[in-house]
């Protein structure tokens, strides 16, 4: 007989909020983990919204998930992380009325910092993130920085919904179905800067460039997928929940089970200097992963424009990162 697989510990942040409505009842059912893995889920909330949180867990239990293994709700974020392998940090302060961007980084920050050092204190020494809350690539180095025993490389971002949104408007455009989509990457920052990119995906085999022109590419498809949260918003009156949530599922899954063959994934990871991005700094990429390691894919060919987009996000990137250290965040 097979040895029961270990629980998996998996803290979930801003678990009251959209998102964590839609991510944590896919978790104890098994879609990010697996079939056959058992979770204990810790919730993490604001105390204002602890309430709320517990609510979300008489839910969880009158599903009578099989592979719960315990369900907690905290306020306090050294017990939430305490033990944890998995992390999904998707609570975050959003934007209000007159905020800057200076002053979204700030209020984030202290948020980060103070999960990052948890974190490092607390998680086990397998752990991983995904930040989902916005500004998600600066947040994931701000708690990456306030975590020095823990590999940087273990706080990731996610582009995961841009990489399925892009996927999705391939598809559309082509004809093809989506399962006949390999090799979409984005690159960059997961703002309205990011460069989705179709150069090396192929579609049933042939290259994608092959079946669209190049006007469609820069004057409908890259602004389409950069702008999409943006489209969201203003269609359904509120952000993207449930499919940032199952792209968090796929992002997470992914790392820890592997990409496909002749396939890749895009994630936000802290760079190499891979592709001239400066190191350090968490910006997207193309990567294969395979048995919970993760490889930003080498070699690839950069075009004039490619360069140019790809030069302007991590721009980007690189202000947010100068804005948050001028506040002692990083
Ligand atoms: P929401 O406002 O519905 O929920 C956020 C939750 O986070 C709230 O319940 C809030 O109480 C909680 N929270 C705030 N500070 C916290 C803290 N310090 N600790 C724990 N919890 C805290 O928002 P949402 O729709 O669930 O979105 C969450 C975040 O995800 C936002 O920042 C949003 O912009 C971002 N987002 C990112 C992507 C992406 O692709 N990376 C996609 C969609 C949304
Ligand atoms: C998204 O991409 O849907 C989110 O990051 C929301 C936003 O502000 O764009």
């Amino acid at each position: 007989m097979d040895t029961p697989a270990a629980p998996v510990t998996v803290t979930v942040t801003g678990a009251a909020g959209q998102i964590g409505y839609a991510l944590l009842f896919r978790i104890a059912s098994g879609a990010m983990l697996g079939p056959e893995v058992p979770v204990r889920l810790r919730l993490l909330e604001v105390p204002a919204a602890a309430r709320a949180a517990e609510g979300t867990v008489l839910e969880l239990m009158d599903c009578a998930f099989p592979l719960v293994a315990g369900l907690d709700v905290f306020d306090d974020p050294a017990k939430a992380f305490d033990g944890a392998n998995v992390g999904l940090l998707v609570g975050a302060r959003p934007r209000g009325p007159g905020m800057e961007r200076a002053d979204l980084l700030a209020a984030n920050g202290g948020i980060f910092s103070v999960q990052g050092r948890a974190i490092n204190d607390g998680a086990a020494g397998d752990f991983k993130a995904v930040v989902v809350g916005n500004p998600a690539n600066t947040n994931a180095l701000i708690a990456a920085s306030h975590a020095p025993d823990v590999p940087a490389s273990r706080f990731t971002a996610m582009t995961r919904l841009d990489h399925d949104r892009a996927v999705a408007q391939l598809a559309a455009k082509t004809g093809a179905p989506v399962s006949a989509i390999r090799k979409v990457a984005i690159w960059g920052n997961h703002s309205a800067s990011q460069y989705p990119d179709i150069t090396h995906a192929t579609v049933d085999g042939g290259p994608a460039t092959d079946l669209v022109d190049q006007s469609w590419i820069a004057g409908e498809f890259i602004p389409r997928v950069a702008k999409r949260g943006a489209e969201i918003i203003s269609v359904r009156g509120g952000s993207s929940a449930a499919s940032a949530a199952n792209a968090a599922i796929a992002h997470m899954r992914l790392w820890v089970h592997g990409t496909r063959a002749g396939d890749w994934t895009s994630m936000a990871v802290p760079s190499d200097g891979s592709y001239g991005v400066p190191e350090g700094l968490v910006s997207s990429f193309p990567v294969t992963t395979a048995a919970g390691d993760y490889n930003i894919v080498q070699g690839l060919d950069i075009s004039v424009f490619a360069r140019g987009r790809i030069d302007a996000s991590v721009a980007e990137l690189a202000s947010e990162r100068d804005a948050v250290k001028g506040l002692g965040l990083v």
